[in-house]
């Protein structure tokens, strides 16, 4: 969509989330900002009013289902929302060539997978009626391979993705769009403990300046950068024997 003017993003505390919040904050805007650190999100929600939006921020986990929904209500009902952006994401285990434990894994999930589906079905009905909006659902590079050092944290963000092509065919007679973001490693608080090479890393306003270009075309998929894009797009399609060659050959 062209110049939303009722953002809701989740996740704004930090690390993309912000950069899209600043990115999309000017004069007109009206920002709906969530995360769990009060602090940072109010920092965030500071320097966006400095760039003269309006901001409204809530201190909320993802995974509360009946806060989050109440939450959105609310927003919606005081400004009908043009964009949602569910971004807030976790990723756990891939620091200092830990496995993700038990209690990683399932938090990956919850945060991930209910935490996206804690965004969007509060406003689906709503959208579907005034047949307008759009909804975005920050997946990954790393949803379309399992890579050994986050097996659930792939597998969360191939879920995401594959809900978001999915509802994207559903929800556009409806006049909804539906975008999946699949970012490659981006420079956030997460990439921060990763004690492995990230190609094409790239810095968060950078990647938030491509995904509004993405959205603003509403493009169902946001992939970059397009090298590793496409690598990620080869492994996904090569024999597993293969790929788990190919991977190996890397970790050595
Ligand atoms: N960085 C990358 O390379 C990369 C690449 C592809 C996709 N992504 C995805 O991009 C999204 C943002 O990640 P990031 O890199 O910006 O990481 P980040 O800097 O760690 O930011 C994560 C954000 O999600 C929020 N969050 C986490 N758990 C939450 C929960 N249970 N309830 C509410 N908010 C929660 C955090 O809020 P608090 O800090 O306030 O708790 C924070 O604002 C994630 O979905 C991630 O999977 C990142």
């Amino acid at each position: 969509m062209k110049e939303p003017r009722n953002i809701l993003i989740t996740g704004a505390s930090s690390g993309l989330g912000a950069a899209l919040a600043l990115s999309y904050a000017h004069s007109g805007v009206t920002l709906f900002l969530s995360g769990r650190n009060a602090e940072r999100l109010e920092k965030v929600a500071s320097d966006c009013r400095g760039r003269g939006a309006k901001v409204e921020r809530a201190v909320v986990n993802v995974v509360d289902e009946d806060t989050m929904a109440t939450w959105i209500e609310a927003a919606d009902t005081s400004r009908p929302l043009d964009l949602v952006i569910a971004n807030a994401g976790i990723s756990a285990g891939s620091h200092k060539g830990e496995e993700e434990t038990c209690d990683q894994i399932r938090a990956v999930f919850a945060t991930n997978v209910d935490g996206v589906l804690n965004t969007i079905l509060p406003i689906l009905p709503r959208m579907r009626e005034r047949k307008r909006g759009q909804i975005a659902i920050m997946s990954s590079l790393a949803g379309f391979r399992g890579f050994a050092e986050s097996p659930a944290y792939c597998a969360s963000k191939a879920a995401e993705r594959v809900l978001g092509e999915g509802m994207r065919l559903r929800l556009k007679p409806h006049g909804v769009q539906v975008s999946v973001i699949c970012p490659g490693f981006v420079k956030t608080p997460m990439t921060e403990r990763n004690n492995f090479t990230m190609p094409f890393l790239m810095n968060p306003e950078r990647a938030a300046q491509v995904i509004k270009l993405g959205l603003a075309l509403d493009k169902g998929r946001i992939s970059f950068p397009m090298p590793l894009a496409f690598v990620v797009w080869l492994l996904s399609f090569l024999p597993v024997g293969l790929s788990d060659v190919l991977l190996g050959i890397r970790k050595r």
